[in-house]
């Protein structure tokens, strides 16, 4: 090994160290291909363009589900499709359930079509997490982003734990400096947390992420004073103060971007100048000096913000993936991870007369999954995330 090298390598070993808290710090992973497909299953890219055209066509907001999908997946354990989990082999409790994800997740039926027409097509070569990185790319271009290339080769991850979350993801509440950190433990710079964050053009939030912005914000002041006050006041309008008993799942949710909802494009940025950036961690884009720069630049520069978004898209897709045929696995359903091969058969001999039946093993109870607590939910913190 190069001096260099081992230079390189120390101080990556020493930096994962001093993080507790991480998983493990994610590589982005060279080897993925363009075309992966192209000889075992050439309508895959086709496919998956035509089932998120549809359904986009008939419901806008599942392209911003589907973006943020990839970005949940990718961020925790890589790019291996454990945000689609159910359940995991290993009995713990999916990221699915984490309060960053569970109800507030769209476009999860979206993958399963896209994966059951392939399955008929040509059976278990494609996998969910190359489904959910060509799915993202077709969202984002049926939003307006000009189109950009999209490697596969991923293979299907066996791990899913909600735990990895806490520590390890974003949270409305953060801060540049605390994003910032978090990015770069995944491998992602402080211009790729900007550029990504744009994404948040489309789609929007639950009054819940950021109701401690328009009510008791502090002891000073009711509404967050960084907001722009007649904005503050129409939020407050669409979401009204919460009721103990108020059921998060009917919560309004709040466009983003109040101008150009749908399209994809760097109004967000312009909005985030305007004070108008809806959650904390928006908002903090523009406070922060180091990153202000980059939010008057993309909002001066919509090519220009385009093409940093899909390369930053393209980077996230290679966050820590399951490379080659010895690593994980391709599902048959991107919800379940595939059984493993049936266990051998004890051999008795055959009595005529007593036909003989598998024995009936007790089938070991499914852990029940636990959910957490309503109030985790509300004013934008997640209970257990820093
Ligand atoms: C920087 C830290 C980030 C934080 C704290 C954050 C937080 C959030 C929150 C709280 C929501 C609202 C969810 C809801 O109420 O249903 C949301 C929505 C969304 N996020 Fe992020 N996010 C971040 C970065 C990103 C990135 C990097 C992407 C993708 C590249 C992304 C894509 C989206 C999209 C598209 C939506 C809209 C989803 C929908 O309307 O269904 N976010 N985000
Ligand atoms: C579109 O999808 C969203 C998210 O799944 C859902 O809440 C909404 O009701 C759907 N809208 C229509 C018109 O079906």
């Amino acid at each position: 090994m190069e001096p260099l090298n081992k230079l390189v390598l120390c101080l990556c070993v020493a930096l994962a160290v001093s993080w507790r808290g991480a998983i493990v710090d994610a590589v982005i992973v060279d080897g993925l291909q363009v075309g992966f497909y192209s000889r075992t299953c050439p309508e895959a890219e086709n496919v998956v363009r035509d089932v998120v055209n549809s359904e986009v066509a008939a419901n806008r907001s599942i392209a911003p589900g589907l973006i943020r999908l990839f970005f949940h997946d990718c961020f925790i354990t890589g790019c291996d499709a454990s945000i689609l989990l159910d359940e995991s082999p290993s009995g713990d409790v999916p990221e699915k359930e984490s309060s960053a994800n569970g109800f507030t997740l769209i476009g999860l039926n979206t993958i399963d079509a896209a994966k059951s027409k392939l399955e008929s097509l040509c059976p278990r070569r494609v996998s969910c997490a190359d489904i959910l990185a060509f799915a993202a790319r077709d969202a984002a271009v049926a939003a307006g982003l000009p189109n950009y290339d999209v490697v596969a080769g991923r293979r299907d991850g066996e791990r899913s734990n909600m735990d990895d979350l806490p520590g390890n993801f974003p949270v409305p509440g953060h801060h540049v400096p605390r994003l910032t950190e978090l990015f770069f433990q995944r491998g992602l710079t402080q211009e790729d947390l900007v550029v990504l964050s744009g994404a948040h053009s489309i789609g929007g939030a639950h009054c819940f992420m950021f109701s401690n912005r328009i009510y008791g914000f502090s002891d000073a002041a009711d509404v967050d004073p960084a907001l722009d006050p007649a904005y503050a006041a129409r939020l407050r309008q669409l979401c009204p103060p919460r009721k103990p008993d108020d059921d998060p799942e009917r919560a309004p949710k709040i466009n983003f971007d109040a101008v150009s909802g749908d399209r994809l494009d760097n109004s967000y940025y312009a909005e985030l100048l305007a004070r108008r950036g809806l959650l904390t961690s928006d908002d903090a884009l523009v406070q922060d000096p180091q990153t202000r720069a980059m939010v008057e630049a993309f909002a001066r520069d919509d090519a220009l913000w385009h093409r940093k978004f899909a390369e930053a898209m393209q980077k996230v897709g290679k966050l820590d993936v399951l490379l080659g045929e010895g690593k994980g696995q391709v599902r048959k359903q991107c919800r379940l991870i595939n059984r493993p091969p049936p266990q051998q058969q004890p051999q008795w001999p055959a009595h005529p007369g007593f036909p003989w039946r598998p024995p009936q093993f007790p089938r070991r109870p499914r852990r029940p999954i636990r959910r957490h607590p309503v109030f985790d939910l509300i004013n934008g913190f997640f209970r257990g995330f820093h």
